[in-house]
């Protein structure tokens, strides 16, 4: 029984390292902690200003984050829900209405330069018009956290057992620009887990498991 444990451990290291191996050398970054990691992003989007000030709810923009593994990037389409009749900071719109009416003429439309961007991506005129002519270009928002492919995450049992966004992204809501908040080490989940069992979380006993299999195939 030991020795048979001991050689699934070994066998699963060596497939794990030489794993690991294999996409450090592919990607350049595995080794180390990406902790602080916070690249710009193409455009200048706040979870701030959104989650935070606007109190817009975490699974509005990310809803696979309840329903499956990997929690999604909305898409420009999302955005559109407000940005079709919100063009431009607020203040700015309410300047504007004033100094109009103060002089008597039309309000200007306003269009600030980061929203110009979502409206480019998705390929729409000055009327927020779709333009056939104009071609449709998805903004590549880029990646901050990343857990190596030889290790599985899963968010859907985390959500659904009430283990809040923030424990392992931090104070997203007030972030203008997202970092990488946790080590995602596998230090950093086996603790978690390891704290967690046994106790109760949204009203349950909860019970992660430490076996290796859980987190490596
Ligand atoms: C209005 C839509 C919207 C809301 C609401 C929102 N997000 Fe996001 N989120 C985005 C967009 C767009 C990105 C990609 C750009 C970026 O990283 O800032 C993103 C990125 C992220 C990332 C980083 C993804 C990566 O690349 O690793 C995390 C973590 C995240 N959001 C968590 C949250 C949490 C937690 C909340 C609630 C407190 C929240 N978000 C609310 C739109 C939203
Ligand atoms: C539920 C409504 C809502 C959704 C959904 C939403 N926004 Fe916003 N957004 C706003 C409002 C309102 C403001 C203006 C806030 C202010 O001026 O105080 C804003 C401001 C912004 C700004 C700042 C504009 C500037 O020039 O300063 C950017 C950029 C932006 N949003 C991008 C996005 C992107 C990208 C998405 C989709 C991932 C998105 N928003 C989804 C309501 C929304
Ligand atoms: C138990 C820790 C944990 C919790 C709780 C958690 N996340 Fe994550 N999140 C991660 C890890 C780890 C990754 C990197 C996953 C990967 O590389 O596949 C990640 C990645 C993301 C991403 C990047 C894109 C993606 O689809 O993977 C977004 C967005 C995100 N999380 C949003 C959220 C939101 C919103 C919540 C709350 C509803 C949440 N997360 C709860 C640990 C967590
Ligand atoms: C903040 C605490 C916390 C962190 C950090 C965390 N987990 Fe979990 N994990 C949990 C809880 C709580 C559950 C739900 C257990 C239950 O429902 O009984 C869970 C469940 C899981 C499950 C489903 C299987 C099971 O045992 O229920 C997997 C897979 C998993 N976690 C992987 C990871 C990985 C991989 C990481 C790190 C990248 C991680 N977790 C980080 C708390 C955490
Ligand atoms: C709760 C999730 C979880 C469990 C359980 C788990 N690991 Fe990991 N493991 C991870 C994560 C996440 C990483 C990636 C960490 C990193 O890149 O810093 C990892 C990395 C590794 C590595 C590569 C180390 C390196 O430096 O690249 C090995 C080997 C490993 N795990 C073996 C095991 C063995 C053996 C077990 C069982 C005793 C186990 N793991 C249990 C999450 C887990």
């Amino acid at each position: 029984m030991r020795v048979r444990v001991v050689i699934i451990v070994l066998v699963l290291g060596i497939g794990i390292v030489s794993a690991s191996l294999v996409s450090a050398l592919t990607r350049f970054n595995l080794v180390g902690n990406n902790e602080g990691y916070r690249p710009e992003q193409p455009i200048a989007y706040s979870h701030r200003v959104h989650a935070g000030e606007l109190a817009i709810p975490c699974l509005y923009c990310h809803p696979g984050a309840e329903r499956s593994r990997h929690a999604g990037i909305p898409s420009s389409n999302i955005c559109m829900n407000c940005h079709r009749y919100v063009t431009a900071p607020l203040g700015s719109i309410r300047e504007e209405e004033r100094v109009a009416g103060e002089e008597g003429r039309e309000v200007v439309p306003l269009v600030s330069a980061e929203l110009q961007k979502l409206y480019d991506s998705l390929g729409l005129d000055e009327q927020l018009v779709r333009d056939p002519e104009r071609e449709e270009q998805p903004i590549v928002w880029s990646r901050v956290h990343q857990v190596p492919d030889f290790v599985y995450f899963d968010h859907r049992p985390h959500v659904t057992a009430g283990v809040t966004c923030q424990r392992c992204h931090g104070p997203i809501e007030g972030m203008d620009r997202v970092r990488q908040f946790s080590s995602l080490s596998m230090g950093w989940c086996v603790n978690c887990h390891r704290e967690s069992g046994g106790t109760r979380l949204a009203g349950r006993p909860v019970d992660p498991s430490l076996d290796c299999v859980t987190c490596h195939y």
